[in-house]
């Protein structure tokens, strides 16, 4: 899978794509990451990317046309011809689930496009598919949150996660149900007189399936109500 990410610092995706899982998906050829700066694209002697609202306020816009220019280009020098989907990162998106990891994760190239400043000039949003928030709150850029989408649909592609750590069974995972995992323990079996649940200790499969159901149900509905769901209606 390819992403392809327009940012204003694309020196900070370096460490992130080069260490542990992302380093190995790369050098596996799992996972290709294309970083362009609109910034080449920029305006005049110093490259602006940015100008004044219209109709003023404080702060700095992103121009669309250099954002439209870095998209463009990204899309002429795609390798086999592989136009991207793209994707705005912005706190005014649709919020990023597991649901919108798994779905990105199946398209052959996204393209993540950062905002730093105060936000994009709105026409920019003609130029894209979706638009996706890491949440309710506002970062300085979209950065961090394209690392976070990158993250999230890398370790979806198959061979990128040993078998070990399969993401089938896991918290928000359409085989849980969309919920929470079950509690997990391993040695020491006792620690501070806090001691590993017997059932999971006496190697009874049936019990141990029927008490992490249970668990997973019991903590979904303390901790995350929002994502408890009539029963057997798939998420
Ligand atoms: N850029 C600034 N804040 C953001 C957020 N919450 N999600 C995605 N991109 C952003």
């Amino acid at each position: 899978m390819r992403f392809d990410v327009v940012t204003l610092f694309p020196e900070l995706f370096g460490p992130f794509l080069s260490t542990g899982m992302m380093g190995r998906a790369v050098a596996s050829g799992a996972l290709t990451v294309r970083l362009r700066s609109p910034r080449e694209f920029g305006i005049g002697r110093h490259r602006s990317v940015d100008d004044t609202p219209y109709g003023g306020g404080s702060g700095m816009v992103m121009r669309v046309d250099c954002l439209v220019d870095c998209l463009e280009s990204l899309d002429a020098d795609a390798p086999e011809g592989v136009r991207a989907h793209r994707v705005l990162m912005t706190p005014q998106g649709a919020p990023f689930r597991q649901a919108t990891a798994i779905a990105l994760s199946t398209r052959p190239a996204v393209s993540l496009i950062c905002g730093r400043y105060e936000g994009f000039d709105d026409r920019v949003r003609a130029f894209v598919e979706e638009e996706v928030s890491l949440g309710d709150f506002v970062l300085t850029g979209g950065e961090v949150a394209a690392m976070a989408v990158v993250d999230a649909c890398v370790r979806l592609l198959p061979g990128v996660l040993g078998n070990a750590e399969s993401a089938t069974h896991e918290s928000h995972s359409p085989a849980l149900g969309g919920q929470l995992e079950y509690p997990q323990y391993t040695r020491p079996v006792e620690f501070r007189g806090a001691r590993v649940p017997d059932v999971l200790q006496n190697g009874n499969h049936a019990h141990i399936e029927a008490w992490r159901r249970a668990e997973a149900e019991r903590r979904t509905a303390e901790r995350r109500p929002d994502l408890v769901l009539p029963r057997n209606e798939p998420r």
